[in-house]
């Protein structure tokens, strides 16, 4: 069973929670922590869909492959399965709480780089821009990843003894 489990959300799920999740499992990989990583879009847009090309291509100047990825809607029973929902923007916060069934559900939701200590706490969408603003935000992800790996490695206990 993995020590944490652990779900990135964003509106379509083709450009920055796949990035965030290909980046995260890196992270925690090379940490040695025993994670499940997934991520999802609020909207239903994309559903079924590999991530944009341009977030693949981005990923992969980087070294991480988040070509077969695939795109899904998040759904009330991500809350059950994820100890942590990691939002992009405050829009997917007020979405993914919405759904939210109690204050155990609440409190898993969390705005990923406010969670990283960044002031600006959205993620900007790359979707209508082009290849420049995707590599800002795999940057912007890949900073606050590592902020968040170190974190998680010093609460990993908390997670790994849940029942
Ligand atoms: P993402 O970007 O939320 O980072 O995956 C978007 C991708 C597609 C759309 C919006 C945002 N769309 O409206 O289709």
């Amino acid at each position: 069973m993995a020590d944490i489990r652990i779900l990135m959300v964003c509106l379509g799920n083709i450009c920055r929670s796949p990035m965030a999740d290909g980046i995260l499992r890196e992270k925690l990989k090379s940490k040695g922590i025993n994670a499940f990583i997934d991520s999802a879009g609020t909207g239903a847009y994309h559903i079924g869909e590999h991530p944009d090309q341009r977030a693949v291509k981005t990923a992969k100047k980087y070294g991480i492959d988040i070509s077969q990825l695939c795109a899904r809607q998040f759904s009330v029973k991500d809350f059950d399965t994820f100890d942590l929902i990691y939002v992009m923007d405050s829009s997917n916060f007020d979405d993914v709480l919405s759904l939210a069934r109690n204050k155990n559900d609440e409190e898993k939701v969390k705005l990923f780089l406010k969670t990283a200590g960044n002031t600006n706490m959205d993620v900007p969408d790359p979707w209508y821009g082009g290849m420049n603003d995707f590599d800002s935000v795999f940057n912007l992800l890949n900073d606050a990843s590592e902020k968040i790996a170190s974190l998680l490695l010093k609460d990993i206990t908390v997670f790994s003894k849940r029942v």
